[in-house]
């Protein structure tokens, strides 16, 4: 079947099964592959990307399911103003280690600090639980996600 998707301000086409998991239409279809494959079953994290500005497992969210809402993937965080504050406050701590987790990890921290703009400790954790690193970056993004908190009020 053809499916209109609405992906980082563009409105793509493309030919896919109904049931096709949107981290493969991304990825394979659409060639944007900063979005990860970790579990395959929404337990990582690693395939976040937005759905209409919230965070979204695109490993458990279908093609059918997406139709009429905007997708915004880690290549177009930066011109939203979260977004690229959480860029900058990732760069400046250095939070990355081996990388693949992280297009996840701040696609949930912009989801965060949208809905909770000065998130404390507990918050975080609560809020960024579901995103697995396999290098334990935990520290440096809790930091880094309090700095990107910073970054947005001055
Ligand atoms: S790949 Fe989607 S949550 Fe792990
Ligand atoms: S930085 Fe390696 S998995 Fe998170």
């Amino acid at each position: 079947m053809d499916y209109s998707v609405k992906i980082n301000g563009e409105t793509r086409q493309v030919e896919a099964e109904p049931g096709t998991p949107l981290l493969w239409v991304i990825r394979d279809e659409l060639r944007l592959t900063g979005t990860k494959f970790g579990c395959g079953v929404a337990s990582c994290g690693a395939c976040t990307v937005h759905l209409d500005g919230e965070p979204v497992r695109s490993c458990q969210t279908y093609i059918e399911d997406i139709e009429g809402s905007e997708i915004t993937t880690i290549e177009a965080v930066s011109a939203d103003p979260v977004g690229a504050a959480v860029q900058q406050a990732w760069a400046e701590l250095d939070v990355v280690q081996c990388g693949y987790c992280q297009s996840g990890q701040i696609m949930s921290a912009i989801g965060l600090l949208r809905e909770t703009p000065k998130p404390d400790v507990s918050e975080i954790n609560d809020y960024m639980s579901g995103n697995v690193c396999r290098c334990a970056t935990y520290q440096r993004i809790r930091a880094a996600v309090q700095r990107a908190s910073e970054i947005l009020e001055a």
